[in-house]
């Protein structure tokens, strides 16, 4: 298994549309290395979810994993390895909420996104099963983050007020005090 490098915003990939996935290419050797190189790469990295274009292969696949515990993102509802081919995303709610951002192809920034809480989305497995999750909250988010990447999109594209948007250490030094509470 190799560990990729990620791309940065800049790179022109991030901002193209990826390649849907034929079902009977899941299968393939090639694509199972593939997602286990994201697996690897995504747990090299310390992230939650990597999206295919961010090691530059524009096709329609992501994969997210929340370990259960403290992480960079405080203490999250925890959620296996899950990989999606081809996702199609359903808003069940337009109520919003915001979390602080980040991205590993923006890396040291922070930014705060407003997304839907409540999404449906429907995708292939890592067999090319037909599978549907319904998501809430920040994993709601986790996701759409994800599949923004699928489509040439990046978090920045969403920030709605650039005071917003700030570099990762400093936020962190922001954060500290109200966690020793
Ligand atoms: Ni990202």
């Amino acid at each position: 298994m190799t560990i990729h490098r990620i791309i940065k915003m800049g790179h022109p990939t991030l901002r193209q549309v990826a390649q849907q996935v034929k079902r009977e290419d899941i299968d393939r050797a090639d694509m199972q290395v593939l997602i286990a190189d994201m697996v690897e790469t995504l747990h090299d990295a310390g992230g939650i979810g990597l999206a295919a274009p961010q090691i530059n292969q524009p096709i329609q696949l992501a994969i997210i994993e929340v370990p259960g515990g403290p992480s960079r993102y405080g203490h999250l509802e925890p959620i296996p390895l899950t990989v999606f081919f081809n996702p199609v995303l359903t808003v069940l709610d337009d109520a919003e909420a915001g979390y602080w951002e980040g991205c590993l192809s923006v890396p040291g920034l922070r930014g705060f996104v407003f997304r839907p809480q409540h999404v449906r989305v429907d995708y292939m497995d890592t067999a090319g099963n037909e599978a549907a999750l319904e998501l809430q909250g920040f994993l709601a988010t986790v996701v759409q983050h994800e599949f923004d990447h699928l489509a040439g999109r990046l978090y920045v594209d969403h920030i709605r007020d650039m005071s917003q948007l700030v570099f990762e250490d400093e936020w962190l030094a922001q954060q500290e005090p109200a966690e020793a509470d």
